[in-house]
């Protein structure tokens, strides 16, 4: 039975059930990823960015004999944001194949489509089955990125701080837990709306303006994303010549998340990319010291991070992709195949 639902109100039996799933999901299609745990589960469910609605359903399984509520095997959220909605889908493997993913994803399709969306989007993880459930749905390609995993262990920490103190003169680097300081907020957007160098994944949108980039680190606090900063500062002019962002969420808090590194266009060339990276490990590896690996995902096209990224350890793990579809062809598509 597919239900709408909300994570602000659904109790914490649900909650954990979902987890469960979640896990199931990530031992079956990702077993080298670290199971995520309850810990602000429901925050991160339920928050959303100022402007932003998530939506989302369950499929339950029927009362157990004994009255007790059935597990939540299947889940579906939309994100809608500007005029696309983006779609994530879990289904347990133990209940795969049976045509619940498309219904989820129907069900979702069809609220898209009455708020007047235009299109689907999802990010899709290469070698798994929902590869081929996408494409099965119709979905297209659109960007494909690689998403490469660095393991602590490995990181040979002498060599790591050279590289963190081997950046040009007139330049010198900031440690930002929790986010940049209030006065560096309007250098910080300039940044990033200058440079779209962008490490993340194209449905995972930046803050170019100083509100929206407030607006977006209150929302990762209270999803139980913890964020770290690196900037590089030019000293002549004061300007945010580089920064990288890291992500601890604490769902999953031994592996964290790159997010966006930039360097602005007029001080490329400096050594700030390597220099940055490898301070925020430094860093990384005093203030979390649970942390075990670091992910991050390039656009295979970015030969420069990628040349950095492998330097500091980094090793391709999985592609990571993006699909596409009109809500109107999705909803025409499942409807007419029923
Ligand atoms: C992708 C996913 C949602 C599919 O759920 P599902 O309930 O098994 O999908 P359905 O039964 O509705 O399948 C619909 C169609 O998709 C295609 N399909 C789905 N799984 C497939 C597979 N393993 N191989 C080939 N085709 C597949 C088939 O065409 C299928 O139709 P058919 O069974 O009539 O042949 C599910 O595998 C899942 O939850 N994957 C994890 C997704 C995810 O987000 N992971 C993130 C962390 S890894």
């Amino acid at each position: 039975m597919v239900r709408e639902w909300d994570p602000r109100t659904a109790s914490s039996a649900e909650i954990a059930s979902l987890l469960d799933t979640l896990n199931a999901v990530l031992a079956a299609d990702l077993p080298q990823d670290p199971p995520w745990r309850e810990i602000s589960m429901r925050e991160y469910l339920a928050e959303v960015m100022p402007g932003e609605r998530r939506i989302s359903w369950v499929a339950q399984a029927e009362k157990a004999a004994d009255g007790s509520p059935g597990a939540i095997l299947g889940h579906v959220h939309v994100l809608l944001l500007g005029d696309i909605g983006v779609l994530e889908v879990l289904v347990h493997p133990s209940a795969r194949r049976t045509g619940l993913g498309r219904s989820l994803v129907l069900t979702a399709a069809r609220r898209a489509y009455q708020e007047g969306f235009q299109s689907i989007g999802v990010e899709v993880v290469g070698d798994t089955p929902a590869i081929a459930f996408y494409e099965a749905l119709g979905f297209s390609k659109e960007f494909v990125e690689t998403r490469s995993v660095l393991d602590l262990s490995g990181v040979d920490w002498a060599e790591l701080a050279e590289m963190a103190t081997g950046i040009g003169a007139g330049y010198h680097l900031e440690f930002h837990p929790g986010g940049p300081p209030d006065e560096l907020i309007d250098a910080y957007a300039r940044a990033k709306a200058e440079v779209r160098d962008v490490e993340d994944g194209e449905l995972r949108p930046s803050s170019y303006d100083p509100q929206r980039l407030r607006d977006s680190l209150d929302c990762l606090h209270r999803r139980g994303m913890k964020p770290y900063i690196v900037l590089a500062l030019h000293e002549q002019t004061g300007e945010v010549a580089g920064l990288t962002e890291v992500v601890v969420p604490a769902q999953h808090p031994t592996r964290a998340d790159q997010y966006d590194t930039i360097v602005v266009q007029d001080h490329r060339g400096y050594g700030i990319d390597r220099a940055i990276k490898a301070r925020m490990l430094m860093e990384l590896r005093s203030t979390e010291a649970q942390l075990a690996e670091v992910q991050t995902w390039n656009a295979q096209a970015n030969e420069a991070m990628l040349k950095v990224n492998a330097e500091l350890g980094y090793r391709p793990d999985r592609e990571w992709c993006e699909y596409s579809i009109d809500v109107a062809e999705l909803v025409h598509r499942i409807d007419a195949g029923r």
